[in-house]
C-alpha cells in the first residue's frame, strides 16, 4: 500500500500489504509523520466499524509505527472502549484527564488539586504505569475540548534511541534496572501523592516495582528504553550517578529527530504502543478548559511484569 508523507512524496510500509476496503468504501490513507522515526495519521477510517481483516492490518502498522493518529473521530467513552479492546484487556476504561471540574470549574494550580498536580507531573516524559506491577501495554487517548494554544502531547521513539546509541552506553546499561514509583515521579513536582486523594491510582502500598532500562518488545523483538519520569535509584549505583545515567538517556531518546508533538483538535483520537514511546504533555494557559480521555490497554504479565522488591 502506497502512502504520502507531508510533503507529499511516497513510501511503502512493509507491513501492509493487504489493507481491506473500510465500510466508507475507500482504502484508509497512512500518512507517515515527517521529520521523526515513528507514528502516522490515518484518515479515511472509521475506527468504530473495522472489520477483522482490516483490524489486522491496522494493528500491524501500530506496531510498526508505535503510533496512529486519527483524526475527527469523535468517540464516545463505550466506543473508545470498545475500539481500545481490540488492542488487549483493558488496564482501566475511558478516564478524564481534566483540568475540568464536574461542576463546570477549572482546577486551581495552587497545588491544593491532586488531579492538576497529577497533570502538571505527566507533563514530565514517561510511560504509562511503569510503576504498576504490570505496565501498560498502549493507550487510546482523544481530545474532547482542547485550549487556544498548548496541551500538546508529545511522544518519543525509544526504539530507534536505543539503536541509535553508541555501543559503550548499550553495553553499560544492558543488565541494568531501575526502580518505578508514582511518589517518585510526583514528588519531583512537590506533590505528595495519597491514595485518599484523587482516583488514588498509581499510589499503591505494594511493591516498589524493578524494571530493566533495556526492554526487548514482545511482538516486534526490539529493543527500548524504560525510562522516565517514574524511574530512580539504578540498582548498583549511587544516587547521583543512578539520576545523571537516567536523566542522560531521557535527553537522548527525546532529541528532535526521535520525538512528535501533537497539537490537539477535538475530535482527534490516538493510539500508541506503550512498550515503545514515552509520552508527555505541554502546558496550556490553566485558566482555559482541557478535557482528555484516556483508556489504558493492559500489558502482558509475561512480558510486562515488573521484578517486584
Ligand atoms: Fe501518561
Amino acid at each position: 500500500m502506497l502512502h504520502s508523507d507531508r510533503n507529499g512524496a511516497s513510501s511503502e510500509v512493509p507491513f501492509l500489504v493487504s489493507w481491506q476496503a473500510c465500510p466508507m468504501g475507500s482504502l484508509p490513507v497512512i500518512t507517515p509523520l515527517a521529520g521523526t522515526t515513528f507514528g502516522a495519521t490515518v484518515t479515511q477510517i472509521d475506527v468504530r466499524a473495522l472489520d477483522r481483516d482490516s483490524f489486522a492490518d491496522l494493528y500491524a502498522t501500530w506496531l510498526d509505527r508505535g503510533l496512529l493518529i486519527f483524526p475527527g473521530q469523535f468517540l464516545d467513552n463505550a466506543e473508545q472502549d470498545k475500539f481500545a479492546q481490540r488492542f488487549g484487556m483493558l488496564e482501566f476504561g475511558a478516564s478524564p484527564l481534566s483540568n475540568v471540574r464536574r461542576d463546570g470549574s477549572v482546577r486551581p494550580t495552587d497545588g491544593s488539586d491532586d488531579m492538576m498536580q497529577v497533570l502538571i507531573g505527566n507533563m514530565g516524559w514517561h510511560q504509562d504505569s511503569t510503576y504498576m506491577p504490570v505496565q501498560a501495554k498502549g493507550a487510546v487517548f482523544s481530545a474532547e475540548i482542547v485550549p487556544d494554544t498548548g496541551g500538546a502531547t508529545g511522544f518519543a521513539d525509544t526504539a530507534a534511541a536505543y539503536a541509535g546509541l553508541e555501543q559503550p552506553i548499550k553495553d553499560r546499561i544492558a543488565d541494568l534496572r531501575a526502580r518505578h514509583s508514582l511518589y517518585h515521579s510526583q514528588a519531583q513536582v512537590g506533590h505528595a501523592g495519597t491514595s485518599a486523594q484523587y482516583s488514588g491510582y498509581g499510589f499503591h502500598d505494594g511493591p516498589v516495582s524493578i524494571r530493566p532500562i533495556v526492554k526487548r518488545h514482545p511482538e516486534t523483538g526490539r529493543r527500548s528504553l524504560t525510562i522516565g519520569r517514574h524511574a530512580y535509584d539504578i540498582e548498583g549505583l549511587e544516587a547521583a550517578e543512578s539520576a545523571e545515567l537516567l536523566a542522560s538517556l531521557v535527553e537522548l531518546a527525546t532529541e528532535p529527530m526521535y520525538t512528535y508533538h501533537h497539537q490537539w483538535t477535538a475530535g482527534d483520537v490516538v493510539v500508541w504502543d506503550n512498550r515503545r514511546l514515552l509520552h508527555r504533555s505541554t502546558p496550556w494557559p490553566f485558566d482555559q478548559p482541557r478535557v482528555m480521555w484516556h483508556t489504558r490497554v493492559a500489558g502482558d504479565p509475561v512480558t510486562e511484569s515488573a521484578d517486584a522488591a
